[in-house]
């Protein structure tokens, strides 16, 4: 479905990403692991068109998606929950939710099924996105990227900062979207949170994809998760 090929991604004259090549199947759960500042925003923000690439290219569904508009690229089916939360905080929650509606033939998304993911949510629906805690505007933050009815959503670092019982239950709810059949690309810091969700796994050291395996696999390496992720 998704397919990076050796793409490099620059923040003016600074390198950040090095010939990164990823793929993503239908339906699947993959993780971008590494420690802060490897790249893995920077690879989700090339995806999305934020960043386009200076080198490679990305195909979504066998098109060509790198070089075209952000706005294109997300009605082609990719959404994107960006590390920084976004939504309206002067807004109710269902109004967040309603702007956020992109109507699809196929559309499989409302604001109930929403709240029938999320519903913690469905409680606050009169609330101002401002006055949500961290959770509620991490679900709100996913459940407008769901509004638009993707194919493939990407995820980064939905648990940051989140109490452990907030996690937990954002773990559950991952993956019920997962078996929807969404295809879903996380990148995350959280390792123990990230293994329970994922199929398979990049790991990205200093902009560059440096191992990649099923979660299985991963579970069993000691060697790569103490040199990379410094645990194990
Ligand atoms: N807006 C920016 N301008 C310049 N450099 C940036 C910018 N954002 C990120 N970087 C740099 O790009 C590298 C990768 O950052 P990032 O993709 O945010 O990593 P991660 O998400 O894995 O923590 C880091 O070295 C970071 O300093
Ligand atoms: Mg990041």
């Amino acid at each position: 479905m998704l397919s990076v090929k050796e793409i490099d991604v620059c923040y003016g004259k600074a390198q950040a990403l090095f010939n990164v090549s990823i793929h993503v199947k239908k339906e699947e759960t993959v993780l971008l692991l590494g420690r802060n500042g490897v790249g893995k925003s920077t690879l989700l923000k090339s995806i999305i068109g934020l960043l386009p690439p200076a080198k490679g290219s990305i195909f979504f569904n066998g098109q060509r998606i790198s070089g075209k508009k952000v706005y294109r690229i997300a009605n082609d089916g990719i959404a994107y929950v960006p590390q920084e939360r976004e939504i309206f905080s002067d807004l109710t929650v269902e109004d967040n939710l309603a702007i956020a509606e992109h109507k699809t033939q196929d559309g499989r998304w409302s604001i109930d099924k929403v709240y029938q993911l999320f519903e913690p949510l469905k409680k606050m629906r009169k609330r101002l996105g401002g006055n949500l805690s961290g959770g509620e505007q991490q679900m709100l933050s996913i459940g407008r990227a769901l509004m638009t009815n993707p194919t493939f959503i990407m995820l980064d670092e939905p648990t940051e900062g989140l109490a452990p019982l907030i996690v937990k239950m954002l773990e559950e709810q991952i993956n019920r979207l997962k078996e929807s059949g969404i295809g879903i690309l996380l990148a995350e810091q959280n390792l123990s949170s990230a293994l329970k969700i994922g199929d398979r796994v990049y790991l990205m050291e200093k902009g560059s994809i440096c191992y990649e395996s099923s979660t299985k696999d991963l579970m069993k390496n000691r060697d790569i998760l103490n040199r990379y992720l410094g645990i194990g």
